[in-house]
């Protein structure tokens, strides 16, 4: 029955990297994009650039790294916003320029202070100029979902004949419930006169948890393309989760005439990778990549799936990537068939260098942990990803005592800026007591925000993968480590949240600032 392409346009690393405390570094951003390459996403929405010197880098090492999809950049309808996103995509093989403007009473009167006229005027001046650096150019009317739509039909109409090539319609504040917005989909398509010139979009937020219900009715109702970010990451409750659109029409291809080109296989490689960078844990019973997505507890539901899988499957766990906890690798495994897995997991590490190092933490793990499994693996590169060219402080060297009725405490060896340094400091528990020891001899000033574990796989055995978030002058940064030794693991998290947030040369200089 199939017979559109749904274009699948992520915004994890714009939309999604506004959720407070998502933060990215460049270059987990650029790894995340690969992984979104690899999946054959179409469109990868890579930052705005205008909005720190930190994005438009971002942007532009994403153009450089991808080369299958398209990268996009954000702007707003302003001549310096447009230019600022064209010069960050220069070098991408294949760019796209995503210009919006507010089109709802509230925004227009409230926020903008201008009349409809003048907004129309700014939208189409804006798409006229992201033409000048691509023929591939996206409009958004902003707060759509909240807009008039005879308006909104004007806007459209115009944006198209100045060059747009997709309209793309926000419910910014997720307002919408999905037979309506179904219907606004339609009714727009059929209103504006040359609506066959442009792709129709949609981006649905999730507030009252309604992003992919309203995304899946707008595409039943003509939107070729959707909106989303893995896990349901973005601003507020976030965005239309990529992995619920795809299996949705995917399972459901009597009911959708069209579909994506995804390879939904690596979904779960995405859900992990962004979970661990920006320390967003999966919820056990989100949909697809929850723990519990494919765990069948009742008696009942157990032995139907035994007589028969589609008794209450209706998707399979390996279609999406869950590979029942397989054995990948073990102590005696050698450099290439560690390479050999990771690149079956879509990890592509950038040097040898950093190949070397992971192989290295790999051996050290092994000798540890008997079985090592994928979870395990990416977690591992995770941690060797972690810039470590730029460090100046490491982690050396940790012991802590703990025993009922004792005060904990702990002595910390640290490598910084070239010198080993030792403390010690006490605490309400080893891992209090190992970031007190540790802050001794950073004194970094920064604010810990959150502190979570989360055990990598079953077993006790198991890694611990530990997330901190840290505050420092208005920047925040997630720290993460992993190691079967849960307070160790808290450790070189810490370390790795302290090397993100002051970098080594703010350190020697510090009138360099945030560059
Ligand atoms: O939610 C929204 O309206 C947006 C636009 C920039 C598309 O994120
Ligand atoms: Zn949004």
């Amino acid at each position: 029955m199939s017979t559109d392409k749904l274009i699948i346009f992520d915004t994890t690393l714009r939309d999604g990297e506004q959720s407070p405390g998502a933060s990215m570094t460049r270059d987990e951003k650029v790894r995340i994009a690969k992984a979104l390459e690899r999946m054959r996403v179409d469109v990868i929405e890579a930052g705005f650039p205008i909005a720190s010197p930190g994005d438009f880098e971002a942007v532009q090492a994403v153009a450089r790294a991808v080369s299958e999809s398209t990268v996009c950049g954000l702007a707003r309808a302003l001549d310096k916003d447009i230019d600022r996103a064209g010069e960050a995509l220069k070098p991408a093989a294949a760019s796209r320029i995503h210009t919006f403007i507010a089109t709802s009473p509230i925004h227009m009167q409230m926020k903008l202070r201008m009349e409809p006229e003048q907004v129309l005027e700014q939208a189409v001046h804006a798409v006229k100029r992201a033409r000048g650096f691509t023929d591939n150019v996206e409009f958004s009317p902003e707060d759509a979902g909240r807009s008039e739509i005879d308006f909104l039909c004007r806007i459209i109409e115009a944006v198209i004949d100045a060059g747009a090539t997709t309209v793309n319609i926000p419910d910014t504040v997720g307002y919408n419930l999905p037979h309506q917005f179904g219907e606004l989909i339609r009714t727009l398509i059929e209103r504006v006169p040359n609506s066959d010139r442009a792709v129709f979009s949609v981006h649905c937020h999730n507030d009252l948890g309604l992003a992919v219900g309203n995304s899946l009715s707008a595409v039943l109702n003509g939107a070729r393309q959707v909106e989303c970010t893995i896990n349901g990451l973005g601003e507020r409750a976030g965005n239309a989760a990529l992995e619920e659109v795809v299996m949705t029409v995917q399972t459901r291809q009597d009911i959708f005439p069209c579909n994506t080109g995804l390879d939904a296989s690596r979904i779960m490689t995405c859900s992990r990778l962004v979970s661990g960078i920006t320390g967003f844990a999966v919820q056990p019973n989100k949909a697809i990549v929850g723990v519990n997505a494919f765990a069948h507890e009742s008696g009942i539901h157990q032995d139907g799936v035994l007589k028969s899988r589609e008794t209450y499957e209706i998707m399979r766990a390996q279609d999406v990537g869950w590979a029942a906890n397989r054995i990948v690798l073990g102590k005696h495994s050698g450099r290439n068939a560690f390479r050999t897995r990771l690149q079956d997991l879509g990890i592509e590490l950038g040097s040898e260098e950093e190949l070397n190092d992971a192989f290295a933490r790999f051996k050290e793990l092994a000798d540890k942990k008997h079985e090592i499994f994928d979870e395990d693996l990416q977690a591992l590169v995770t941690e060797s990803g972690l810039e470590a060219g730029n460090d100046w402080v490491k982690l050396v060297a940790l012991k802590v005592c703990s025993e009922t009725g004792e005060i904990p405490n702990a002595a910390v060896t640290l490598w910084i800026d070239g010198e080993e340094q030792p403390a010690t400091a006490s605490g309400s528990g080893p891992v209090d007591a190992t970031f007190r020891a540790i802050e001794k001899l950073v004194d970094s000033g920064t604010e810990l925000q959150l502190y979570s574990v989360n055990n990598i796989t079953s077993g006790t055995d198991s890694q611990g993968e530990v997330t901190v978030r840290l505050y420092l002058d208005g920047r925040i940064v997630n720290g993460q480590g992993a190691d079967t030794d849960i307070v160790i693991a808290s450790a070189k998290a810490y370390v790795n949240g302290l090397n993100k947030i002051i970098r080594r040369q703010e350190r020697e200089h510090p009138q360099l600032g945030d560059v």
